[in-house]
């Protein structure tokens, strides 16, 4: 839970890593994100696919979420070699419309494309949102939380360095019985980043 305000920019932030972009969405952007929403592997762990319509309300939302703070959930771009310039997905941070038991929060979260799975670019891109959080925007504490049987974002998360809080949860938005319905709390303060960087 934080206790200090959110922090907000007077500008859109955008960052580098040694292979990627991370930068606000783009109107080419809005057909591989559809396509990797519709990707019944990519939203195995979400209670159902998006379509073309939830996609593009998806992108809308960062776009506003960017305009109130100048950071968000960024589209990530492969910066070099032969798929440079392919959107990739997003990693970035955000703070849940959805009040939860340890909020007020900022979230760090990721979603990409299939293809581009097991490369190393998560935990890359979500490394530099970590740096940007705590030392751009002072962030006191970073949280993320999945679906408990989310194996592979819950490796993200332990490999960036976020330690699983003991406090598992059921998401609100899930009904009784969903087998996603159990989430567990991922947390990160400054104090023990700076023991990390
Ligand atoms: C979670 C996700 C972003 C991981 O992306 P990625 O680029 O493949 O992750 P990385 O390559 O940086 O891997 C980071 C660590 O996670 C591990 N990992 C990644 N996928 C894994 C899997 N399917 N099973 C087990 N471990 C996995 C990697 O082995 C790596 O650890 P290691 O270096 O110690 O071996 C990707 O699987 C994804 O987009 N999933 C669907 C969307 C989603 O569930 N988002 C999270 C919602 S909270």
């Amino acid at each position: 839970m934080l206790t200090q305000p959110i922090p907000s920019l007077s500008h859109i932030a955008e960052l580098k890593t040694a292979r990627l972009h991370l930068r606000p969405w783009q109107a080419s952007d809005h057909a591989p994100f559809a396509a990797l929403n519709a990707d019944p592997e990519v939203m195995r762990y979400f209670p159902a696919t998006l379509d073309s319509a939830a996609s593009a309300a998806f992108i809308h939302n960062t776009h506003q979420h960017f305009a109130r703070y100048g950071w968000g959930l960024w589209a990530v771009e492969i910066l070099h070699g032969p798929d440079a310039g392919d959107f990739i997905g997003f990693v970035g941070l955000s703070v849940p419309k959805r009040q939860f038991a340890f909020s007020p929060c900022v979230e760090i979260g990721w979603r990409l494309a299939q293809r581009y799975w097991r490369r190393g670019y998560a935990s890359e891109a979500a490394r530099t949102v970590l740096e940007f959080g705590f030392k751009e925007l002072d962030l006191a504490e970073i949280v993320s939380f999945t679906s408990v049987l989310n194996v592979p974002s819950r490796a993200v998360m332990e490999k960036i360095g976020l330690h699983n809080q003991q406090q598992d949860f059921d998401h609100p938005a899930l009904p009784d019985g969903h087998a996603l319905q159990r989430h567990c709390l991922y947390a990160l303060q400054k104090s023990a980043w700076l023991t990390l960087a």
